[in-house]
């Protein structure tokens, strides 16, 4: 969960966003808080000083989505305070529930999908007059040219930039097929451009994003590009340093793009590969269409084109018929990769997806638990084994913002490891530092000259 706060066209009216789930959220919030600039709205960091409160909603699993709920009771007494409060819930609950949520929760004004952003000035306007608003529709048009018109602000040095949205995966677990739609790929020279605008306003590193990233098919310049083609034109854009890319499925890991971490210097050697499960049985429960070996060798032939790769995943645990067996398969993969970090989840049924609607058994919650403790505890082992073995090395730090302790400057190294030291660096300055210390969440180091 976060808060985006960026500069908007000065306006009258106060707006308060807040944002649950992925960095495509964080994205989106950024993108709606600029299109609402357009209505006269500048962003602020309280919902007590705001003529209208958006929140920016996460799906994924149930206790994301009732926070919801919960958030916006407390909003209740803003409310009966200033009856000219505009409350709105846009993103994959918004998506998922659609008017459920103003039948739930009547003072909510505004309900908008993540596919309708560029509809938000109509949709204000329409709640403006005490009109429920309401759009959830999947249009043919390309919201993000709509929702171009931004403001020319100067950015964070990091920044993310949406190329492709949605999955045609149908991971029998996940909602994302239907919050967020079919995979839909922008056009490269769009992605370029919008690129090449970042760093004009200061950005020098960016995280290509998308539900299946790595699954981008653009239009581009002769025909359609994949991510591999997309990364080595951004590589050329003058003043852009550092590219990453999330979230991939395995099965889309196609040569060039594993070549590109071999060759592509700007490509930041870290990747987030989510597997889910070590078990051959889950992941075909799953609908992963991928054997455990055949992720591991995957990730053989990454390493063979960067042997320092940081790799990330995502595991869930407790996906129904998951036995004690199946759970140990996930722990020995986990041992076998080695992960600089990754992240678990304990299995939340999606109403509307397959493994919800069968009736397969589910793991006893304790067990479940359980399991995803003793992960929890591997994966922590593993993080702080990479975290330790930087101490000594050398690494490239994008200096972002100033620490919490005075005189000190916080950045990230290739890896994506928090990164402080206490010399004089600027902020969007790249520099070579000498790691002398691992933290518990972040590393210590001194800027090399
Ligand atoms: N239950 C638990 N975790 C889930 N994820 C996606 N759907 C669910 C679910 N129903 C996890 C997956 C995915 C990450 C974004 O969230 O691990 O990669
Ligand atoms: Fe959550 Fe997925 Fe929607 Fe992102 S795309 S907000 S992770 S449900």
């Amino acid at each position: 969960m976060s808060e985006t706060k960026i500069d908007t066209k000065a306006g009258t009216k106060k707006l308060f966003i807040k944002t649950y789930g992925c960095q495509m959220n964080v994205y989106d919030s950024e993108r709606m808080a600029e299109s609402l600039g357009g209505s006269g709205y500048t962003e602020v960091s309280s919902p007590e000083e705001a003529d209208m409160i958006l929140l920016n909603t996460c799906h994924i699993r149930e206790k994301a989505a009732e926070k919801i709920y919960s958030e916006l009771g407390r909003y209740k007494d803003l409310k009966l305070a200033n009856p000219d409060l505009k409350i709105g819930v846009a993103g994959c609950v918004a998506q998922a529930e659609g008017e459920e949520i103003i039948r739930r929760q009547p003072m909510v004004d505004l309900v908008v999908g993540p596919q309708s952003y560029h509809k938000l000035p109509q949709l204000e306007a329409k709640a403006g007059k005490g009109v429920k608003a309401l759009d959830t529709d999947f249009p043919e048009e390309d919201k993000f040219e709509h929702l171009k018109a931004r403001p020319k602000a100067k950015r964070a040095p990091a920044a993310f930039l949406t190329v492709q949205e949605g999955c045609d995966k149908f991971c029998a677990f996940c909602v994302v097929p239907y919050t967020r739609g079919a995979e839909v790929s922008r056009p490269a020279e769009r992605v370029l451009s919008e690129a090449r605008d970042l760093v004009e306003r200061g950005v020098r590193e960016i995280t290509l994003l998308g539900q299946n990233v790595n699954a981008y098919h653009g239009a581009g310049e002769g025909g359609t590009w994949g991510l591999a083609r997309l990364i080595r034109e951004l590589a050329k854009v003058d003043g852009l340093e550092r590219i990453r890319f999330t979230t991939s499925h395995p099965n889309d890991m196609e040569d060039d793009l594993i070549a590109a971490h071999g060759d592509c210097d700007k490509l930041m050697p870290y990747l987030h590969l989510p597997v889910q499960s070590g078990s051959d049985r889950i992941l075909k429960a799953m609908n992963r269409k991928h054997t455990a070996e055949e992720y591991i060798r995957l990730i053989e032939r990454i390493r063979a084109a960067r042997p320092d790769i940081a790799m990330s995943g995502d595991f869930i645990v407790g996906f129904p018929g998951e036995t004690d067996q199946d759970f140990e398969d996930t722990m020995s993969l986990v041992r076998e990769v080695g992960y600089g970090s990754a992240y678990s989840f304990k299995y939340s049924p999606r109403p509307g997806t397959p493994a919800a609607e069968k009736d397969d058994k589910m793991v006893d919650a304790d067990v479940a638990s359980e399991r995803l403790h003793r992960l929890q505890e591997l994966i922590t082992e593993q993080q702080h084994a990479f975290q330790d073995a930087m101490v000594g090395r050398e690494v490239s730090v994008l200096f972002e913002r100033k620490g919490r302790l005075a005189g000190q400057m916080v950045g990230k190294s290739e890896y994506l490891h928090a990164v402080h030291v206490t010399d004089d660096v600027a902020v969007g300055e790249i520099a070579r530092v000498r790691i002398i210390e691992s933290g518990p969440n972040s590393l210590a180091g001194v800027v090399l000259r």
